[in-house]
């Protein structure tokens, strides 16, 4: 197959992203610019900050990508840029950039489904070790702080294609972690804090369930009903289930004092997170942690059944979890069933997934109109 070198550009929420991919199997580099100071105030991203700091960031992080990766303007073959899902104003600021560069050097210009980005970052880093066997059909978890969505995966002549199969039918599994983090007190964003703290609680401690979901998607109504199982999920009835749980048991006073402590500290290490939590919040939190992850992984496996897929993939923020990690593994073995993560920096958004699903796009010469713009709610193709 033919080698290409491509520029990717990735700016759909809080992180500025640039990064030289070689034929969607080698970072030659990697640069994320991470917003998370600038928000951490509010408590979650505000849209409006995020386009300002990627209008900042994106001239920086490009050049450096392009230093990093050792490569020159002219020696690159194709930039790619992500249209969206995301927010509106943070794409326009890459969009915009991306074009304007790719017309200065007369290069082609690729559009990026950022989903397809988190999908592509497994491939990526299953082809940086060496491994370009995967089994078909992929069935892919796709869980972020936007997103949780289960897609089947195929690679066609023409390229990829993907049918979801589910979806979040409120909040995503980051955003829950981001605000229950944010409800107890602990700050933003929520998953890696109570990632380290869940192994200092009693997961058992607190009885969690989460939404068994029946009936179909009334938002779906307009997709055609194949009649095919679905896999729909729901975070916003913990979240509510943990805000119970500390009125009932009074636990209100202690957020109070913790976040107060813990706005003193510039950047709170894990034992300035311990020293400020009684076991009574770290066991609430190893409850809460337990419930999203075996809701996760139980959904996804039981989907790879019915639909008899032969990898799993799991990406996106919250794929960096170590326990949704070490229970995907366990279950997954059991069944017989490979199941493939990014590394932790690939997990979360970057570049290098764009510019990693920019290749076969490449390959196939599917160039973005010049008039092509942002869409907050791109979906991905269909089957
Ligand atoms: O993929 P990502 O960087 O951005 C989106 O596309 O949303 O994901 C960010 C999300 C946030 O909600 C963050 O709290 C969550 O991923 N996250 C984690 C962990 N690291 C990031 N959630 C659980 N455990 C983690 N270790
Ligand atoms: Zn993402």
């Amino acid at each position: 197959m033919p080698d290409a070198r491509i520029l990717g550009i990735e700016s759909s929420c809080d992180e500025t992203g640039a990064a030289v991919v070689r034929s969607g199997e080698k970072i030659l580099s990697n640069v994320v610019f991470s917003q998370i100071a600038t928000h951490q105030p509010y408590g979650g991203v505000v849209p409006e900050l995020a386009s300002r700091e990627h209008l900042r960031a994106i001239v920086p992080v490009v050049r450096k990508a392009l230093a990093d990766s050792g490569q020159t303007y002219r020696t690159l073959d194709a930039l790619a840029v992500t249209q969206g899902p995301g927010l509106a104003g943070a794409l326009l600021v890459g969009i915009s950039y991306a074009k304007g560069l790719a017309f200065a050097l007369e290069k082609p210009l690729i559009a990026v489904n950022h989903l397809e980005g988190h999908i592509h970052a497994v491939l990526l880093e299953e082809r940086q070790k060496g491994n370009h066997e995967v089994n078909f059909p992929v069935l892919a978890l796709v869980v972020s702080g936007g997103h949780t969505h289960l897609y089947l995966a195929e690679q066609k002549e023409e390229g990829w294609s993907y049918r979801n199969i589910g979806h979040t039918r409120d909040d995503a599994a980051g955003e829950a972690f981001d605000k229950v983090a944010k409800l107890l007190g602990l700050g933003y964003p929520g998953g890696p804090i109570l990632d380290r703290l869940a192994t200092h609680g009693d997961p058992t401690e607190v009885k969690f369930g989460t939404a068994q979901i029946k009936h179909r998607d009334r938002k779906d109504r307009n997709e055609p009903d194949d009649g095919l199982p679905r896999f729909d999920f729901s975070y916003s009835g913990i979240k509510t289930a943990v805000l119970r749980h500390v009125e009932t048991h009074n636990l209100k006073a202690a957020i109070e004092e913790r976040r107060r402590a813990l706005a003193t500290i510039e950047k709170p290490s894990l034992e300035d997170y311990l020293a400020a939590c009684d076991p009574k919040t770290l066991n609430l939190v190893a409850s809460f942690q337990r419930a999203i992850v075996e809701d996760l992984v139980e959904k996804t496996l039981a989907a790879a059944r019915a639909y008899d897929v032969a990898t799993v993939f799991v990406t996106g923020g919250v794929a960096a979890n170590h326990q949704l990690r070490q229970r995907f593994e366990h279950s997954a073995a059991q069944d017989g069933l490979p199941v493939f993560f990014p590394s932790r920096l690939l997990s979360t958004d970057n570049a290098a997934m764009i510019a990693a699903a920019a290749y076969p796009k490449w390959l196939s010469k599917d160039f973005a109109a010049a008039d092509f713009s942002a869409e907050a709610s791109l979906p991905l193709r269909r089957l």
